[in-house]
């Protein structure tokens, strides 16, 4: 089953109010929390895709297999080799000021890159480390320091933003401001509304730590006993 749909938007821009907006739609949708939760999901396939752009095509259905659509990281990380083994897919690239995107990034995702007191089963440690390396065009690698450059991060998701726009057809792309809701993404998709209100989920303020919680939850119910919450 051919990728629809890849999303090339960074994380923290409601990604996963995406996701659940296209499952609505009918879209099995990959996003990072199936990476993360799901043990089979084989984190060294982006790895190798990312550290060799183009060599083991043929992987991709190992781990997008079961999807018609995929959107967050890591897909973000290779949206361009994706977008050549799916050319017919469609592109939607959410966005939000760069400003407001790394104040979200910094409540969430950096508290939880920078808190080394939680220890967390191989499937997670493997997922981290390759997220860690790839983010941001791979700007962090091992230096979690780097997470204070605002300016510089900030340059680097407008430049990402204008990367996109400027490689991916008018036609086939959708740019999707934070908040949106769903008359321009039904109508990029051929689709009708749906009558319940677009998502919107995983704020800063409410929910970051319940989503890990739930990522993990998804781990242990495959018996892998994470340990994040427990020491
Ligand atoms: P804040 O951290 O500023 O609260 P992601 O799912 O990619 O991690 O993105 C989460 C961010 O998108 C959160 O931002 C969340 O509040 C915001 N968001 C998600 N759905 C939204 C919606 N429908 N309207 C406005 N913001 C939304």
């Amino acid at each position: 089953m051919p990728l629809k749909i890849i999303g090339a938007g960074y994380g923290r821009t409601g990604t996963n109010s995406l996701r659940l907006a296209l499952e609505t739609l009918g879209y099995r949708t990959h996003h990072m929390s199936q990476l993360m939760g799901d043990s089979v999901q084989d984190p060294f396939v982006w790895q190798r895709a990312y550290d060799n752009p183009g060599s083991h095509p043929d992987e991709w259905e190992s781990v997008y297999g079961k999807y018609d659509a995929a959107i967050d990281w890591p897909t973000v990380t290779v949206y361009e080799q994706l977008l050549k083994k799916y050319p017919d897919a469609k592109v939607i690239l959410t966005v939000r000021s760069a400003e407001s995107w790394y104040k979200s990034m910094c409540n969430t995702i950096f508290k939880f890159f920078e808190d080394d007191t939680k220890q967390h089963p191989e499937h997670i440690t493997n997922v981290i480390t390759f997220q860690r390396s790839t983010m941001f065009d791979g700007y962090i690698k091992g230096d979690l320091s780097k997470i204070k450059n605002k300016e510089e991060l900030c340059w680097i998701f407008d430049e990402h933003i204008k990367r996109v726009k400027a490689l991916v057809p008018p036609e086939n792309l959708l740019v999707l401001e934070l908040g949106e809701g769903w008359s321009r993404l039904c109508e990029f998709l051929g689709c009708p509304v749906p009558e319940i209100p677009y998502p919107n989920t995983n704020s800063s303020g409410e929910s970051f730590d319940l989503y890990i919680k739930s990522v993990f939850d998804a781990l242990e119910k495959q018996n892998l006993c994470p340990t994040i919450g427990k020491t």
